[in-house]
């Protein structure tokens, strides 16, 4: 098969939507991460995303509407939770687990009773989805495993060959996926942290329940709520390693561990500290968006086959900030050292 590359202009997104309603596969941008696309009601379509992406079957994907009132013709109940957060986060990196409607096939849901939907606050992708006339099942669009995509060159490396189109909508501004957020059982809970941060989710829903998915290491045989949360995820081939502490107390220990083949993920401000390491910035720790933005593509930079280790620095606090410590910490499998205590 070959891989057609696509733009934003209209006819393309004419193309993208006629290739998604004949159940081919799309990769679509979105603000958080590139999304692998099919039509979420064709079973046959959604199966080929499984496969492209080597994904296991127990890992359901999330149904993309164009517009909120979408959410009535997929979920069987809406608690007045949802309509409060579609009004305030949509479009925007929010997914809700909501029980789900009959028209959902089973293949979209890996044989759930909810579904996720979420409404993405990229035009080219909402207009692909109002024109095909279908939600767009969407997982992002990696290799199971491996870091998601934040740029269209980055579907490409992961998916030639294995998908009808790719939408170049240019890079993610999010950089890291949505937050989801679970409303079927007695209190809210957050299943995955994401572009919109716990303060602000309850700043609109008060208090919420913190699934252990977002900041423990989850047993490959545990239940959870968010089946996808129990894979490993993000890893690039070389093995990462999170360095906390104090700047200087991290460099000190880094610089004590370095050897040939390992490598420097650090903030911005950071590299001085370690110039002669050769160090990759992905993002200033004054601006936690330009970290999250940064993360994935800096990750894919430094999986060129030639890094041993990655010894990655990893901010603290609110916000965005969650989310990406959550990935950062999945792609170390949860691999730390407090340099300050070292
Ligand atoms: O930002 C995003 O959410 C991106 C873009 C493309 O929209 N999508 C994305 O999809 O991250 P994916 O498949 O890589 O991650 C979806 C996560 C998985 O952990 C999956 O298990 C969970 O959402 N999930 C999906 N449906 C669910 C459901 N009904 N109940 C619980 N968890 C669900
Ligand atoms: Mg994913």
């Amino acid at each position: 098969m070959t891989t057609q590359l696509l733009t934003t202009t209209e006819q393309d997104l004419n193309i993208a939507a006629a290739i998604i309603r004949s159940g081919g596969l799309v990769a679509i941008p979105t603000e958080t991460v590139y999304g692998l696309g099919a039509n979420g009601l064709d079973p046959a379509a959604v199966k080929k995303i499984f496969e492209a992406k080597g994904r296991p079957q127990d890992n359901p994907l999330i149904l993309h509407i164009h517009h909120k009132r979408q959410l009535y013709d997929f979920c069987r109940e809406l608690p007045e939770t949802a309509l409060r957060l579609a009004d305030t986060f949509w479009p925007g990196p929010l997914t809700m687990i909501l029980p789900v409607r009959d028209c959902v096939p089973k293949v979209t849901t890996a044989g759930l009773d909810t579904v996720g939907v979420r409404c993405p606050a990229n035009d080219a992708t909402r207009e692909i989805i109002r024109l095909a006339g279908v939600p767009i099942a969407a997982p992002s669009a990696n290799s199971s495993g491996k870091p998601s995509t934040t740029t269209a060159e980055h579907v490409l490396h992961d998916m030639n060959g294995k998908i009808d189109a790719i939408v170049d909508g240019g890079p993610c501004r999010v950089g890291v996926e949505s937050t989801i957020v679970d409303l079927t059982g007695p209190r809210p809970r957050l299943l995955r942290p994401g572009g919109i941060g716990p303060e602000a989710l309850e700043a609109v829903l008060g208090p919420l329940v913190i699934d252990r998915a977002v900041t423990g290491e989850i047993a490959a045989d545990a239940v959870v709520r968010a089946p996808g949360m129990k894979y490993k995820h993000y890893a690039p081939a070389a093995e990462v390693l999170i360095v906390e502490g104090s700047r200087q107390a991290a460099a000190a220990w880094v610089r004590a561990h370095f050897q040939p083949g390992d490598a420097v993920l650090c903030f911005r401000e950071e590299l001085p500290l370690y110039e002669d390491l050769n160090p990759t910035a992905y993002g200033a720790e004054a601006d936690p968006a330009s970290l999250s933005a940064g993360l994935f593509a800096a990750l894919r930079k430094l999986d060129d086959g030639s890094v041993t280790r990655i010894f990655a620095r990893c901010p603290t606090g609110g916000g965005v900030n969650v989310a990406t410590r959550n990935r950062l910490r999945k792609s170390a499998g949860f691999h730390i050292v407090n340099a300050n205590e070292a």
